[in-house]
C-alpha cells in the first residue's frame, strides 16, 4: 500500500539519520559514508530508468486518494524508481509535496499533479530537458479533455462515462471550476474530487511517457503554445515592444472567451 511504503520510506530516512547521528561518536568511519552519500545526492539530476506509465498512473491514482494530487503523481514516480533504484529515492520524503494539495494549501494556484510532475522533471533531468518536459506537459494539460484515466476501482465515484474537460489553464482554479461549468458537479463533491484523481493519474502517465522518450533520445513536442497565445506573447512577452507581462499560460481564458482575432477584443487598443 502506497501510503505505508512512503511512511517506511521516511522512516527508513529518519533511521538512518537516527544511525549516522549515533554514529558520530562510536563508529566515526560509518557517519564520514554516510556524509558521502548525502555529498553525492544533493546534486541533481538523480538516475532514472524507464518506467511503465499505467502502472506509474495506478500508483498515483491511489497516492491521490491518501495525500492528494501533488503527492499522487511525486510518491508515484519516487516510489516505482525507489523499487528499481533505491536510493536516494527509498529514502525521499514524498510526503513534503502533500503541500501541493488544491493548488498549495487550498490557494487553486498551480495545479498540484502539474506541480508534482515538474518537480520530478528537475529530479531526474537537466534544466533544459526539464523544461521542454515541462512545456510539453503543461500544454497538453491545457487543451487535452480531461481526465482519461479509467480505474479498476472508483473510490470517490463511478460514473461512467466520467466527465471530461478542457482545463485551458494550469491554474486549479481554472481546471477545477472549468470542470464544474461542464459537469455540473460542485468543487467540493465526491465526483471532483474523483476527477483530480483520475487527473493526477492521466499526469503522471503523461510524465513518464515524457521521461521515458527525453531518456531515450526520441522526444518530439506535440503541443505548442496556441496561435492566439502566440501572437499576445509577440507584443507582450519576452523580446516584445511593450514586455510587459511574462508567462505561456493561454492569455484568452482570463482577457477575453473566445477570441480568435485581437480586433474582437473589447477595449484593445486596434491594430
Ligand atoms: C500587435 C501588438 C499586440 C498584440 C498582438 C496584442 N496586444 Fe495587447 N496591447 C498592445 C498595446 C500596444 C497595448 C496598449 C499598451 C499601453 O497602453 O500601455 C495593449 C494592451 C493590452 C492590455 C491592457 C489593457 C487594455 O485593454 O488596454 C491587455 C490586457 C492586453 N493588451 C492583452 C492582450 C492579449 C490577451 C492579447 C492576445 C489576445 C494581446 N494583448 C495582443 C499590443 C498588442
Ligand atoms: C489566469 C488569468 C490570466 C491569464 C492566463 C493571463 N492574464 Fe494577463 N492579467 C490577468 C490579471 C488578473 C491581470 C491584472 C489585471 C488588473 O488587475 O487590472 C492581468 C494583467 C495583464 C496585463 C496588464 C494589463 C494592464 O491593464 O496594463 C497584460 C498586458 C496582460 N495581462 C497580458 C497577458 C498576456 C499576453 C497573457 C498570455 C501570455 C496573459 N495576460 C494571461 C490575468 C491573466
Amino acid at each position: 500500500m502506497i501510503t505505508r511504503r512512503g511512511f517506511l520510506g521516511l522512516m527508513g530516512a529518519v533511521a538512518a539519520a537516527a544511525a549516522g547521528l549515533g554514529c558520530t561518536e562510536n563508529k566515526p568511519v560509518t557517519h564520514n559514508q554516510t556524509v558521502t552519500q548525502t555529498a553525492k545526492f544533493s546534486q541533481v539530476p538523480w538516475p532514472y530508468v524507464k518506467l511503465d506509465p499505467d502502472s506509474v498512473a495506478d500508483i498515483a491514482y491511489e497516492g491521490y486518494m491518501h495525500h492528494h494530487c501533488m503527492y499522487g503523481v511525486v510518491n508515484a514516480v519516487v516510489q516505482s524508481l525507489a523499487d528499481k533504484i533505491g536510493e536516494p529515492y527509498s529514502s525521499f520524503p514524498t510526503l513534503i509535496t502533500v503541500y501541493g494539495k488544491a493548488g498549495v494549501s487550498g490557494w487553486a494556484t498551480l495545479c498540484g499533479a502539474l506541480n508534482g510532475a515538474a518537480m520530478v522533471c528537475y529530479m531526474v533531468l537537466p534544466e533544459k530537458e526539464a523544461d521542454a518536459v515541462i512545456n510539453e506537459l503543461f500544454s497538453w494539460y491545457e487543451y487535452t479533455p480531461l481526465p482519461e484515466y479509467v480505474p479498476e476501482h472508483p473510490v470517490k465515484s463511478d460514473l461512467s462515462p466520467f466527465p471530461k474537460s478542457k482545463a485551458n489553464s494550469p491554474l486549479c482554479h481554472v481546471s477545477v471550476s472549468n470542470w464544474c461549468k461542464s459537469s455540473g458537479y460542485k468543487a467540493f463533491s465526491r465526483e471532483r474530487e474523483e476527477r483530480c484523481g483520475r487527473l493526477a493519474a492521466d499526469v503522471a502517465r503523461k510524465l513518464v511517457e515524457l521521461l521515458n522518450e527525453m531518456k531515450a533520445g526520441t522526444f518530439v513536442p506535440k503541443y505548442p503554445l496556441d496561435n492566439v497565445t502566440m501572437k499576445c506573447r509577440a507584443c507582450h512577452c519576452k523580446g516584445s515592444s511593450l514586455q510587459n507581462t511574462r508567462g505561456k499560460m493561454a492569455c484568452w481564458e482570463c482577457h477575453t472567451k473566445n477570441i480568435t482575432l485581437i480586433d474582437e477584443m473589447e477595449g484593445h487598443p486596434k491594430i
